[in-house]
């Protein structure tokens, strides 16, 4: 039994959710430990898709449990619709879903500011967010302010969202945003605060517990490592830490319960909202990528920016993460592609570089080095084994285990748990 983290790799949105609910079929548990809403999961099983923003992927699966760490911020109101749907999807909660009573809760307040502070900021210094509050939400809890969901338990939790409230609203007048109407607001919190109180627990106890017995523990990361708030093109990232280093800090689970990682990444490049992105394609490939791919925000609906496979990003997430092996995905999205280009270098002020460079600006100047290689123009969604794949596919797959130093453990090639193989090579 292995407990396994899987991370995303690049900019987010790699997949994580797909894999999550395959590898769901062996696993006891699925532990969410780091952001909160902006993230959006994609689970496609038969005529169903489903799209989970705060629940654990495993929550798919009868008898896997799943938990929601103490390293998130939890949109409780958003929280509460997602279960609801969940519930009225035919899912069952009951005895399944564990939320720490340790992790922070997100309010409109935090949505408020988060809107505010972006709509204020100058060209060129708009992050991009999803606007679900998470940057106010990490900023609460580092200064020592934040409500945890523990404090639903409270019998004071009301008057404490009210003082919070008041706060913020002092905020957002100060950024000539309008303020929330806390009267209106407070029933609102109520009823999710009710709705959550089951499920709201000590986690830790739980999850050590669980790896004393050896049951089988998958950690379900949110974002990419280039969104990470340490490693990623600060200050164009996320406010947690989205590495596999997330998984212990955000769920009590030590390091060395760790057995794994899978690194999860797509056959290109992908990001949404703003900041440096080396490989982007803004010509007919790209669009090309973006339909075929249907590369638009699970979260937000915005278009996804695309562009080709970087080498140095994978390298760089592979060295910070830990990354044991790949879930190399959308390989199909390139079936008709003519000529693909790789990264794998950049060129930065006269020098070859291949780590990623602290500084954005730097970033922004590196023009990347491409290799070429030859497409296979052949589908290969309907593919079920490594040896019915295109030859040149093979290449692709096996040119960039070479390149990253890593292998392919698993590829998919379609949206749908049956296009996905696992490969014993
Ligand atoms: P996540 O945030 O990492 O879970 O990824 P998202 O769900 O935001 O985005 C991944 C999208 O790609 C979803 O729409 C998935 O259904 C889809 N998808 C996942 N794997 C594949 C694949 O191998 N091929 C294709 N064509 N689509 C895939
Ligand atoms: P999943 O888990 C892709 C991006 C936002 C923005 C930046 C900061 O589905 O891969 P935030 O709202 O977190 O303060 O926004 O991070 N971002 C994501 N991009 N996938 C995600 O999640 C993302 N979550 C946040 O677009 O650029
Ligand atoms: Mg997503």
């Amino acid at each position: 039994m292995a407990n396994t983290v899987l991370i995303g790799s690049q900019w987010g949105d790699e997949g994580k959710g797909k894999i999550i609910d395959v590898l769901t079929a062996n696993a006891d548990w699925v532990v969410r430990y780091q952001g909160g809403n902006n993230a959006g999961h994609t689970v496609e099983i038969g005529d169903q898709k489903y799209v989970l923003h705060l629940t654990p992927s495993g929550i798919l699966r009868d008898g896997c449990k799943c938990v929601i760490g103490n390293g998130l911020v939890v949109d409780i109101v958003g929280l509460m619709g997602e279960l609801k749907d969940l519930v009225a999807r035919g899912i069952s909660l009951d005895g399944r879903l564990f939320i720490s009573d340790r992790a922070h809760i997100v309010l409109q307040y935090h949505k408020m500011v988060d809107g505010a502070k972006e709509g204020k900021a100058d060209a060129g210094k708009k992050i991009g967010t999803t606007q679900r509050g998470i940057g106010p939400a990490y900023m609460d809890k580092a200064d020592r302010i934040g409500l945890r969901l523990g404090d639903i338990l409270e019998v004071d939790f009301l008057d404490m969202v009210r003082q919070q409230a008041e706060d913020k609203n002092e905020i957002l007048v100060r950024f000539g945003a309008e303020p929330l109407d806390i009267d209106a607001f407070l029933p609102q919190v109520q009823v999710a605060a009710e709705y959550l109180r089951p499920f709201i627990t000590d986690t830790i106890p739980l999850l050590h517990e669980a790896v004393r017995r050896g049951d089988e523990i998958l950690f379900e990361g949110a974002q990419g490592v280039m969104l990470d708030v340490d490693f990623g093109t600060y200050p164009f990232v996320t406010s947690s830490s989205t590495g596999a280093g997330g998984a212990p800090a955000g769920s009590g689970v030590p390091p060395n319960a760790i057995d794994r990682v899978i690194g999860i990444i797509k056959a290109y490049t992908t990001r949404v909202g703003e900041g440096p992105f080396p490989t982007e394609l803004k010509d007919g490939i790209g669009a090309h990528i973006a339909k075929v791919g249907h590369e638009f925000g699970a979260t937000t609906g915005r278009p996804r920016r695309c562009g080709w496979f970087d080498a140095v990003i994978a390298r760089y997430s592979a060295m910070v993460g830990g990354i044991n092996e790949w879930a190399l995905m959308k390989l199909d999205v390139l079936d008709a592609v003519e000529t693909i280009k790789v990264c794998v270098a950049y060129e930065c002020d006269g020098e070859r570089i291949d780590t990623v460079p602290a500084s954005i600006r730097r970033l922004e100047r590196c023009t990347p080095v491409y290799e070429e290689f030859k497409g296979w123009q052949t589908p290969t969604t309907g593919c079920t084994r490594w040896e019915e794949l295109p030859e040149q596919a093979q290449k692709y797959v096996k040119y960039l285990e070479g390149l990253t130093g890593v292998k392919v453990g698993i590829l998919s090639v379609g949206p749908k748990r049956e296009s996905t193989l696992l490969l014993d090579r």
